[in-house]
């Protein structure tokens, strides 16, 4: 059981309801005390104040049983961070790459996916970077968060143990696009991950590489964009995202900003071209000047371009 919570298989869960255990019984108990105390010795069942001087006893007791108390959350926590930061040795390495706004995960057998399909029942480690910014990944259902930091690589890992589709999103605030970095882990039994995972052999960039038929690959393009992280903040459909929507781009007269300087352009095949390579050299008017560079092959910009001239 993985997406109801309490889960108290996983360390996460369990160290925060013995936490909270605590706190509440110490709530109860504390202002149980305090009650009692105000109905037992308020001034007309008690009219004389009496002097205290101490309780060493009581002093022992209120020492040691919090120290108890913390020491058995720090035990619990510790050995929670140790089973999470332990990846079993039969785990599927995954690597993982996150950049403005998108993920791509990458399996040993080469291929890549924008969703992240798993096995049910075998550990997954999740071997992560990023190529530009701070992000952090998070799968809320299997309690795991960790930083993909540019120049580093970290890593996650856990037990798909129910089959289904799970929420995985960016949780560092990462720039506009931020809210785009959403996706799915996708856990499926083993004989249908084997299928996709041998007929998914090839890349996306040898894909790109193919003769484009007509028809098919005007749907592997909009794969490749969605893939590439394009359609996080462009859309095809018309309507304006982050960026000015690709629909009726070619040939539109478009006004831009280029170096500070607002001017009129028709976006033509070297326009697109410059605006995919160099994306901050012309700034659509009234957008934010935040696309990446992305690293397309030549094939995939040939291939992008002869799409966009057909999407009208
Ligand atoms: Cu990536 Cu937020």
């Amino acid at each position: 059981m993985v997406t109801g919570w309490p889960n108290l298989s996983n360390p996460t869960d369990s160290v925060f309801f013995l936490i909270i255990g605590i706190s509440l019984a110490l709530l109860f108990i504390t202002s149980g005390t305090m009650v009692y105390f105000v109905i037992r010795y308020n001034r007309k069942r008690h009219p004389r104040p009496e002097n205290i001087t101490g309780n060493t006893a009581l002093e022992i007791i209120w020492t040691i049983i919090p120290t108890i108390l913390v020491l058995a959350i720090f035990w619990a926590g510790w050995k929670g961070f140790v089973f999470k930061r332990t990846v079993p040795k039969d785990a599927m390495l995954v690597k993982v790459t996150a950049r403005q706004w998108s993920w791509d995960f990458k399996y040993e057998n080469g291929i890549e996916s924008q969703v992240l399909k798993v096995p049910i029942g075998r550990p997954v480690k999740l071997s992560l970077t990023s190529t530009d910014v701070l992000h952090s990944l998070f799968i809320p259902a299997y309690r795991v968060k960790e930083d993909c930091v540019p120049g580093m690589e970290t890593y996650l890992w856990f037990q798909p143990d129910q089959e289904g589709s799970f929420d995985l999103f960016c949780t560092e605030y990462c720039g506009v696009g931020h809210s785009a970095m959403i996706t799915k882990v996708e856990v499926v039994p083993q004989e249908e991950f084997e299928k996709w995972y041998q007929a998914r052999g090839i890349s996306l960039a040898e894909a790109a590489q193919r003769p484009v038929d007509r028809k098919k690959g005007a749907l592997d393009i909009v794969t490749l964009l969605k893939d590439k992280g394009c359609l996080g903040c462009h859309t095809i459909d018309g309507s304006p995202k982050l960026g000015p929507t690709l629909k009726g781009l070619y040939t539109r007269e478009v006004t831009v900003i280029t170096q500070g300087k607002e001017h009129k352009i028709v976006a033509d095949e070297p326009y697109i071209r410059r605006s995919i390579k160099e994306p901050r050299a012309d700034i659509v008017k009234g957008f934010p000047p935040v696309m990446p560079a992305l690293p397309l092959s030549d094939h995939e910009i040939d291939a992008i371009v002869e799409y966009l001239k057909t999407l009208r």
